[in-house]
């Protein structure tokens, strides 16, 4: 099926405005918000990389998701083609295409680590589960999770998982395999119907969870952590990090939320879903600090320990709590609900851009993106491992200590995901047609210009300056 000029007739569409939200809020809310929002705030020196990280969201991200979407509903086909429409129809150069091509990859290269780090989250989900069932067989379900292991021994869970790599590699495959099957039944019978269950269940999860930590947790060293800012942490290279995790946690960049939008209809306003799928992605990233941060210090470990944080500390305090084995297993399903509603919107864009230029069919391109990232995957979490010492960018002082998994994860939030953050907000902002922008944002009088103003001018000289002066350091 090759789409048509403009492709509307070929494009499969949302059921309801509801089905869009949840959807993009799906893709939104993920790994990013709950194992790396705590991450790169714990090792980035918590206040100041949040405040920075929230004014990005503010000026940066809510301006692009709506800038991303419209091109999606206004081109009506997939990320690139969807770009190149809207150059036509604006009479601009059709070159402008290439960040809709820049974003395909970023989706491909994400999903890549995406995938091992749900895999990891498979892995765990069913550490807990067999504790949980097992516990409930000897008749003690609500005592505390890993009864008779000691914490070094939970802790070190983490490296065993690591130095094994056929279980590695198992559960990225399972992992894979999911997304894969959601994608191949398509728009409405996949995408759709996974948001439609998941999300719900992801919130309820959320907020039970919550609310046990907050009886069961320490939380003013938390907030502390959290909201107390020393600017002094605050340098260039820390700057780039918020903005990328900024750009990454709301999936602007990457394909995600342009190919959504092309499914969205006509009558859809966009922009009180932009402030939704910012407001609950920057909600459930705080909320996800304050779940996580409590348990971290009270159980002395290092906020700063970097990608295994999340998963090496909260077993162990999960072992000391009621019940805590029954709520580490639902904690891990909630991970697993919003990583799954991420990879699919990550897989979504590549395989909507496979069927539209190459007119292959869905199975077939869910199929050769599937692989492809599958073997990205493998790649990474073998530098988990036997290829741990390998240093792809080592000739590049903010990659120098990288292996291949944070060279894949950094290189897309650091350079790919600020790049096409950057040429979005200079075509939606300079390039495309004005009164097809305005019609299609829906917005008027201030409200437009407000954002036109940040489209044009915030958006594009403040993701310039944090990606140079990001990159390289000692220019200042
Ligand atoms: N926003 C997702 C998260 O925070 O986990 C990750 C993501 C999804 C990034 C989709 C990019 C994307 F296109």
């Amino acid at each position: 099926m090759v789409a048509a000029a403009g492709g509307a007739a070929s494009q499969p569409g949302w059921s309801s405005r509801t089905a869009f939200v949840l959807a993009a809020v799906g893709a939104a809310v993920g790994l990013g918000n709950v194992w790396r929002f705590p991450t790169l705030a714990g090792e980035n020196g918590g206040g100041a990389f949040v405040l920075f990280y929230i004014g990005c969201v503010v000026l940066i991200g809510l301006p692009l998701i709506l800038s991303e979407i419209l091109i999606g509903r206004a081109g009506r086909s997939d990320a690139v083609d969807s770009v190149r429409n809207v150059a036509r129809e604006s009479g601009v150069s059709e070159k402008w295409a290439i960040f809709g091509v820049f974003e395909v990859v970023a989706a491909f290269m994400i999903l890549g680590f995406y995938s091992v780090v749900a895999g990891w989250v498979l892995y765990y989900a069913g550490v807990f589960g067999a504790d949980f069932f097992g516990a409930l067989f000897s008749g003690a379900p609500f005592a505390g999770a890993l009864i008779g292991e000691a914490p070094e021994a939970i802790q070190g869970r983490m490296g065993d998982l690591f130095g094994n790599i056929p279980l590695l590699i198992a559960m990225h495959t399972v992992f894979m395999g999911i997304t894969f099957w959601v994608i191949a039944r398509g728009v409405h019978d996949g995408i759709e119907k996974a948001a439609l269950y998941l999300m719900p269940a992801f919130f309820v999860l959320l907020l039970v969870i919550t609310i046990y930590g907050a009886f069961v947790g320490e939380f003013s060293q938390a907030v502390a952590f959290l909201f107390t800012p020393d600017f002094s942490k605050l340098t260039a290279p820390v700057m780039n990090t918020a903005l990328g995790q900024a750009l990454f946690s709301m999936s602007l960049g990457s394909a995600a939320l342009m190919t959504y939008g092309a499914y969205v209809s006509k009558e859809t306003r966009l922009a009180p879903t932009a402030g939704m799928i910012a407001l609950a992605d920057t909600g459930v990233a705080i909320i996800a600090g304050l779940m996580i941060f409590p348990i971290v210090f009270a159980v002395g470990l290092d906020p700063a320990a970097g990608p295994t944080l999340v998963f090496q500390s909260l077993p162990v305090a999960f072992q000391q709590m009621p019940a805590g084995s029954l709520v580490g297993l639902l904690f891990f399903i909630l991970i697993f609900f919003a990583a799954l509603t991420s990879s699919i919107s990550l897989l979504e864009g590549p395989t909507s851009w496979g069927i539209n230029a190459r007119g292959w069919s869905r199975l077939k391109s869910a199929t050769v993106f599937s692989i492809g990232t599958y073997l990205l995957g493998i790649i990474c979490l073998l530098s988990l491992n036997v290829w741990g010492d390998v240093r792809l960018l080592g000739f590049w002082s903010i990659f120098a200590e990288s292996n291949i998994f944070d060279v894949v994860d950094g290189f897309t939030g650091k350079v790919l995901l600020p790049v096409s953050a950057l040429l979005t907000a200079i075509f939606v902002g300079w390039r495309a047609d004005k009164k097809l922008v305005e019609n299609e944002t829906g917005l008027e009088g201030g409200m437009f210009a407000l954002w036109r103003f940040l489209v044009c001018w915030l958006a594009p000289v403040g993701v310039a300056l944090i990606l140079v002066f990001g990159l390289f350091p000692g220019l200042l």
